[in-house]
């Protein structure tokens, strides 16, 4: 390893040093039917977090999801059956917040660190500007029979950069060129075909940039017996599924 490269490219979490899961990987993304300009701005992490991360990522979560039901959605909402909350860490929330004080919180808030250090470093070649402001984090509780359907996030609320963590259940991600209807974006290229798809093992991030942020819409599919990946065959089992939603300010 080259000893001239920063050390903030090197480090990957407490005492970890580059290991397999602080690269994407390509092999979590389909592109055979992608569209021939597509930009490879989708890129996932498989193993991001450790069980461990997982497990305190989800306590943290549950503890604060805990009085929320879970919304039917409306007749024409893009999500449908699910939860969400606003998860800020302890430097986010102001003096009139409470945050609960057990341990759990330090652990959850060195997660969310961890992911957004990677993030930063991972796209610092790819982004026009040198530093991310982050809006606070969602957590999406999502029933097994609940659906995220197409959509682009939308461009009033938050920046360049989509990223999410896995929990609960494996998924499939679907990345389809966005017809006009998500934005005022005349630059859209209306009536292309092709899709790309992500594969996001639970305990994975994924990270929308470019394209797959403004120009394709995303979309969780349904459970697959089998779904073929690379010429191998793997079982989708999309269940409930809780995801950590991160995003920049504009
Ligand atoms: C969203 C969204 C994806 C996910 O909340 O806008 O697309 O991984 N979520 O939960
Ligand atoms: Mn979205």
């Amino acid at each position: 390893m080259s000893l001239f490269r920063p050390a903030s490219r090197l480090r990957c979490g407490h005492f970890r040093y580059l290991t397999a899961s602080c690269r994407p990987n390509p092999d979590y993304v389909s592109l055979t039917s992608a569209p021939s300009n597509y930009d490879n701005s989708a890129v996932v992490f498989p193993g991001f977090l450790s069980e461990a991360e997982g497990r305190d990522l989800l306590k943290e979560v549950q503890k604060r999801m805990n009085r929320r039901r879970f919304e039917e959605g409306h007749w024409d909402s893009v999500i449908s059956k699910y939860r969400e909350i606003e998860l800020k860490t302890p430097d986010e929330v102001n003096n009139m917040e409470a945050l609960s004080d057990d341990s759990n919180v330090q652990e959850f808030a060195q997660t969310i660190r961890r992911t957004r250090d990677l993030l930063r470093s991972y796209l610092s070649p790819h982004l026009a500007k040198n530093e991310i402001l982050w809006l606070p984090c969602h957590a999406i509780d999502l029933s097994k029979d609940g659906k995220l359907d197409a959509h682009v996030d939308s461009v009033k609320f938050s920046g360049e950069i989509i990223a999410g963590i896995s929990l609960l259940s494996d998924s499939i991600m679907r990345l389809r060129p966005a017809k006009g209807e998500w934005t005022d974006d005349e630059t859209m290229v209306e009536g292309l075909d092709g899709h790309v798809d992500l594969y996001l093992p639970k305990l994975s991030l994924y990270c929308l940039h470019g394209n797959s942020r403004f120009q394709y819409s995303h979309e969780l599919l349904p459970s697959f017996s089998v779904y073929q990946l690379h010429g191998k065959d793997i079982h989708v089992a999309r269940g409930r599924r809780l995801s950590i939603i991160f995003r920049d300010a504009l």
